[in-house]
This record gives structure tokens, C-alpha cells and sequence, in this order.
């Protein structure tokens, strides 16, 4: 039984590699999530074969519930609200890595070695940050709690000397075995989820997330240790990497030190500058059919979709308008950044659900120095992906992220519903520019009516 579990568990390992790399492309993500599902099922499987004493009925149970809930959410929810249904996944796999550890260290009757006490205290450590703080990310993504960056005095130095007593607290369990050693290492673990991830704004929110999921992977892999289970370290391991290159590159596309993600609070020393507009400003606005009648006579268009076309669900009406336009031999393209919003990859997964041919979607390094040459730029709503105080304004919490360099362009279109902030709550001098046309209304409406328009 042994060998056979151990090829299982291998077999199971391998469908999980293959899951990562089909991910890691639009046009394999299927296959990939197939091979997920299938190695999640063999290990399951598998995991029931070898238990000593499986506690069947409250497994199961356990299973049942825990499936159809999910089952439920995965059907439910937006496209929009992935990001803090991951977070609250992640917290649920920070708080049983948690729980498991603290069972095992109750468990009467059984001696931890020393590697074993080193496990249980990294499982139990990550998995506590990991709880606490996808918490706080769900509600901060979810607008539970402000999205805002929350910044005292001192937080820095707080963070360190909390983190030292957790390592402190975590020797002396070492040292003695102290159960209540142990327990005060995951309470200050706790507390720390919660004061590294108070102090990053909207804007950073998605390195988090995916710096989360590393951690959730991480304390997953540390738990696996103590579960004697290679499934689980190979599992959580995979996960953990993934999540680590995930938020390299996350950082890499907002310009961001991964080192000061990990310490948190990597944004507060920019705090609020620049958010708010210095007193009313002139802005242009114009109809759908005006916008229509640009774009329609234009040579070149490029299109910048970010959140607003998500929540309105627009993309289909997009495309069917990119086509009208594209029919009248206007070039047009799509420009992708690769925070645009509410997920890493949002704008390629919608724009492929409308059927968007691949070769008109453009990623920011490819078409950025395009929109200098460009006609019209339809920005459809989007917002901080946009603004140019990310270049432009040192003080500016975005300063530094790469942006779409829309305001190059020669005119520049804006739909969205008014003048109201993004994400990151920053006012956008984009709209503001004598070649910028705000369109207002909802993201769908003001295509349908481009549509209607024609392009004439
Ligand atoms: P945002 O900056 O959030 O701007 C979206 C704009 O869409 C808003 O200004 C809003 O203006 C408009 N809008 C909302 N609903 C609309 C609707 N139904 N119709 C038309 N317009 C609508 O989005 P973005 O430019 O895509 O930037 C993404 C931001 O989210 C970045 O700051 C990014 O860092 C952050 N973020 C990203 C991620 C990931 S992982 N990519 C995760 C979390 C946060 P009105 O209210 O005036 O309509």
C-alpha cells in the first residue's frame, strides 16, 4: 500500500506541475485547471487509502459542505470580485495550517523532534500572518474596509519588534516545549497579518494578493511536514513558487521593490500626495455619437479597457464595434497593462470572451510607444492604468508604476461614468487635457450607442 501511495502521490505531484504550466496561457488554462482537478482527485483519493483511522463520516461531512459552498461561490461570483474571493480562500488555508499545527502540538502522548517543533513553528507562524491578513485584504478589496493606506508613527519599528517575539516566543517552545510559548507565537503572528498589510493602499493591493497566495502555499507546505504528507509539501510548495514569481512579476509591472512588499508597507512613505484636485477644473464632454464620429474617421485607434468594462460587461459590445471600425480599414488595437482591473490577466480573460483576435491585443512594453503615432485612444473605464502622475508626480502614491502612455496620443476619448477617482483614489490629469473627450455614462450603454454610431 505504502508504494502504491507514494506513486499515486507522484502521479498526483505531475498533474499538478502540468496544472501550473497549462495556466500559464489563455489557450491551455482549461486543460490546466483538468489537470488540477484530476490531481486533487487522486490525491484525495489517495489520502483516504492510507489514513490509520479515518474519521470517515466528519471527513466527508467536511468534504460535502466545503464542496458545495465552494461549488456555489465559483458559480456566483463576478469576474470583478475574484480577487477577494482568493483572498478569503487563502485566509482559510492560513487559519487551518494554523489549526493543525496547534492540534498537533496538543496531540497527548506525542514527542516532537526538533526538525518537527521547526515545522510546526514556520507552518504555524506563515499560516497566522496568512489569515490575518487575507482578512484584511478581503475587506479592503471587497470595500468592507477602506481601501486606504492606514500609516502611524513608528509602524516600521513595530512590525520589527513584533516580529522578533514571535521568533522569540518560538525558541522558547523550542527550548521547552511550552505549549503557551507556542500559542503566543500565533497570537503575535496574528496580529502581524493585520499590521503588514494596514499600511498598502488600493493601488499595491494586487501584489498582496498574490504575495498572499505565496504565503498561503508556503504555510501549506510547512504543515504537509507535519502531516507526513509529500502531496501536501509538493502541493503547497508549487503553490507557494508560483505565488512568489507571481508577485515578482507583479512587482515588476508597478515598478515595486519585492523586498519591501514582503516587509510590508512598501507604499507608505508616498502616502497621500497628489490625491486630491487642487480646486474645479476645466473638462470637455461630448455624446456617444461624437465619439463615434472620431473614432469612425480616424486611421488608427487604440482601445484601453480597465475596470469600469468589466463591471459593465461591455467587452461584447466592444468588439462588435472594434469590428465596424476595423471593417472601415481603421487600425485598431487593444492595449493591455498588466494591472488593469481587478486581477492580473482580467482584460486578456474578458477581451477573450468576446472573441478579441489575439493579434489586436497588445501588451503595455509592445504598444506603448505606439500612441504618440495613434489617432484616438478610447480609454472605456479605466482610470489609474492611465495617469499620468505615475510619471509625471513624484508625491503621487502611483509614481513609478508603468502606465499606457494615453496621453500621447492626439485625442484622447474617456467613458466613464463621471469624474469621480479609481482604485487608487487619485484625481487623473488625463481628463483634464484640451484633447481629452469625457464621455459620460455607463461602459455598455455608451457602446451600444458607439455601435449605433457606426464609426460614421
Ligand atoms: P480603476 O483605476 O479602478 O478605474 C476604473 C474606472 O472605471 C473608475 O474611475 C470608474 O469611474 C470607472 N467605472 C466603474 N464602473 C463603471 C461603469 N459601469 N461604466 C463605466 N465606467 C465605470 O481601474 P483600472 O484603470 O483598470 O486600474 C486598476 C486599478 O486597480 C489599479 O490601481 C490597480 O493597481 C488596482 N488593482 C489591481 C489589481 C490587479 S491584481 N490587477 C487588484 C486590485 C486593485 P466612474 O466611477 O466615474 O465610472
Amino acid at each position: 500500500m505504502e508504494n502504491l501511495s507514494a506513486i499515486l502521490y507522484l502521479v498526483a505531484a505531475v498533474l499538478f506541475i502540468l496544472a501550473l504550466k497549462g495556466l500559464s496561457s489563455p489557450t491551455s488554462a482549461i486543460q490546466g485547471n483538468r489537470y488540477g482537478m484530476l490531481g486533487m482527485l487522486i490525491a484525495v483519493v489517495t489520502t483516504f487509502l492510507i489514513m490509520d483511522k479515518p474519521v470517515l463520516a466528519l471527513i466527508a461531512g467536511a468534504i460535502v459542505a466545503g464542496g458545495a459552498i465552494g461549488a456555489w461561490k465559483a458559480k456566483t461570483v463576478e469576474m470583478t470580485g475574484m480577487p477577494e474571493l482568493v483572498a478569503a480562500m487563502h485566509s482559510l488555508v492560513g487559519l487551518s495550517a494554523v489549526l493543525i499545527a496547534v492540534a498537533a502540538i496538543f496531540h497527548s502522548g506525542v514527542e516532537h523532534t526538533g526538525v518537527q517543533k521547526i515545522e510546526l513553528f514556520i507552518g504555524a507562524f506563515i499560516g497566522a500572518i496568512t489569515f490575518t491578513a487575507s482578512v484584511v485584504a478581503y475587506g479592503k478589496l471587497s470595500g468592507k474596509f477602506g481601501a486606504k493606506a492606514v500609516n502611524f508613527g513608528g509602524q516600521h519599528l513595530l512590525n520589527l519588534v513584533l516580529a522578533l517575539a514571535m521568533v522569540g516566543f518560538g525558541v522558547l517552545y523550542f527550548l521547552s516545549d511550552s505549549h503557551a510559548a507556542f500559542l503566543m507565537m500565533v497570537a503575535i503572528a496574528l496580529v502581524l497579518g493585520v499590521t503588514l498589510i494596514i499600511p498598502i493602499g488600493g493601488a499595491d493591493m494586487p501584489v498582496v494578493v498574490s504575495m498572499l497566495n505565496s504565503y498561503s502555499g508556503w504555510a501549506a507546505a510547512g504543515i504537509g511536514f507535519t502531516l507526513n504528507n509529500p502531496v501536501l509539501i509538493i502541493a503547497g510548495a508549487c503553490v507557494g513558487s508560483s505565488g512568489a514569481i507571481l508577485s515578482y512579476i507583479m512587482c515588476k509591472a508597478m515598478n515595486r521593490s519585492i523586498v519591501s512588499v514582503l516587509l510590508g508597507g512598501f507604499g507608505a512613505e508616498v502616502a497621500s500626495g497628489g490625491a486630491a484636485a487642487s480646486g474645479p477644473k476645466n473638462y470637455k464632454s461630448g455624446s456617444a455619437e461624437d465619439a463615434a464620429f472620431l473614432m469612425g474617421n480616424a486611421d488608427s485607434v487604440i482601445i484601453v479597457p480597465g475596470y469600469g468594462l468589466a463591471v459593465s460587461r461591455a467587452q461584447h459590445a466592444l468588439q462588435e464595434f472594434a469590428e465596424l471600425l476595423h471593417e472601415k480599414g481603421v487600425n485598431v488595437r487593444y492595449a493591455i497593462h498588466p494591472v488593469a482591473g481587478r486581477m492580473p490577466g482580467h482584460m486578456n480573460v474578458l477581451l477573450a470572451e468576446a472573441e478579441v483576435p489575439y493579434e489586436r491585443v497588445q501588451e503595455m512594453e509592445e504598444i506603448n510607444s505606439d500612441f504618440a503615432n495613434t489617432d484616438v485612444v478610447l480609454v472605456i473605464g479605466a482610470n489609474d492604468v492611465v495617469n499620468p502622475a505615475a510619471q509625471k508626480d513624484k508625491s503621487s502614491p502611483i509614481y513609478g508604476m508603468p502606465i499606457l502612455e494615453a496621453h500621447k496620443a492626439r485625442t484622447v476619448i474617456v467613458v466613464k461614468r463621471s469624474m469621480s477617482v479609481g482604485y487608487a483614489g487619485l484625481d487623473n490629469e488625463l481628463f483634464y487635457m484640451d484633447k481629452t473627450m469625457m464621455v459620460f455614462g455607463d461602459a455598455k450603454k455608451v457602446v451600444e450607442d458607439l455601435v449605433k454610431g457606426g464609426g460614421h
